[in-house]
């Protein structure tokens, strides 16, 4: 089965992170986000997969250099320009041929990271002989998302992008993972800018061409500051990562320092006595002595005795001895 990735957005809310790093290949738990969609992906029947690119196309070639990943073959479509989510699958569908293979195929956004069966959505797909299938998933608070409303067939009534207060009481939304009958692509013809969300969803509802598959499944859209390292967390918890298996080989740290709940990429170095709590250091992060990282993720160096929480700190970022910080990004890339 075919795939088409979704890897070509800015990743702006995980700036200053992703300045360096593309979302998609920043590591969750050591391992680059992507790597871990696309194992999913495998196990539910994906052989081949198209990732659509915009966006600094580069690291991704270099990341991997057999073009595979997780054991799907990859092959790359580049956008000249953005052409948001629907244009990006009608580009990246026709460059793989998949709208000449008259198959059924998968689409998935890339900074999603699910323990769903996707064997079973397929086979849900299948059942209702709808064009498209979203994965739905249920979240406290919709309004970051794209929320679904749905009869009890699972036929979606109503597609609403991120809605305001009160627009609908729904709590399933778009988990990023969908099937499509390669018919679909009629709709998506991939030469301008379109969005799945705010255009091909409400039409295929208008048409009735649109089921939700609702899962309790482990879920999480890692683009965001706070999810990105919760992410990395509860992959440990998720898969009783000890600790220990959690620090890199090649990290340098303290004696003294004390770790919990966090990951520790290559030739990080951690200083005497300091405290790393709920956070992320990738690799090359510096910690100086005495500094304490709470609920943060770390590319740069925290000097010594500096008080850091809930922050993203790139690759240049410099936090000062001594200094404290709540809720910030450094360098300040918003
Ligand atoms: N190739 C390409 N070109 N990819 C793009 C473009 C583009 O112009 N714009 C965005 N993407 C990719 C991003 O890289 C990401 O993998 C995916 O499309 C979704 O974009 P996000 O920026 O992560 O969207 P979101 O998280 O705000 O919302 C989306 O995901 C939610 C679930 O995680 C929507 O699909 C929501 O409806 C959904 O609930
Ligand atoms: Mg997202």
């Amino acid at each position: 089965m075919h795939a088409v990735v979704l890897v070509g957005g800015f990743g702006t809310r995980l700036r200053p992170l992703t300045l360096a790093t593309p979302k998609p290949l920043l590591p969750i738990a050591n391992l680059p986000l992507l790597e871990r969609l696309m194992a999913s992906l495998a196990r539910g029947g994906v052989t081949d997969a198209v990732l659509s690119l915009g966006f600094k196309p580069e690291p991704f070639l270099l990341a991997f250099p057999s073009n595979v990943c997780a054991g799907v073959r990859l092959t790359y479509a580049v956008e000249d320009r953005p052409l948001d989510t629907a244009g990006a699958i009608g580009f990246a569908a026709r460059q793989a041929d998949i709208h000449k293979r008259g198959e059924t195929f998968i689409v998935a956004n890339g900074d999603v990271l699910t323990d769903l069966d996707i064997a079973a959505l397929i086979k849900f797909h299948k059942s209702t002989g709808a064009q498209a299938t979203i994965h739905l998933t249920p979240v406290e608070d919709p309004s970051q998302y794209g929320v679904v409303e749905t009869d009890p067939q699972g036929r979606v009534l109503r597609f609403v992008e991120k809605p305001s207060p009160g627009e609908t009481t729904s709590r399933n939304v778009n988990g990023g993972t969908y099937i499509f009958e390669s018919s679909a692509l009629e709709r998506m013809p991939g030469v301008a800018p379109m969005s799945i969300e705010r255009e091909t969803f409400p039409d295929l509802v208008k048409d009735g061409q649109l089921f939700g598959y609702a899962t309790p499944d482990y879920w999480i859209d890692a683009g965001r500051p706070d999810t990105y390292v919760r992410a990395n967390i509860e992959l440990l918890q998720r898969e009783s990562i000890h600790e220990v298996e959690a620090i890199s080989k090649g990290a340098q740290i303290a004696k003294s320092a004390t770790m919990s709940h966090s990951v520790v990429g290559q030739n990080c170095k951690v200083g005497e006595n300091c405290q790393i709590v709920r956070s992320v250091l990738l690799a090359g992060a510096i910690i100086d002595e005495g500094a304490v990282v709470v609920d943060s993720a770390v590319m740069g160096h925290v000097g010594s005795f500096a008080r850091v929480n809930s922050c993203l700190i790139g690759i240049d970022g410099e936090i000062r001895s001594g200094a404290v910080l709540r809720d910030a990004k450094v360098p300040d890339a918003s």
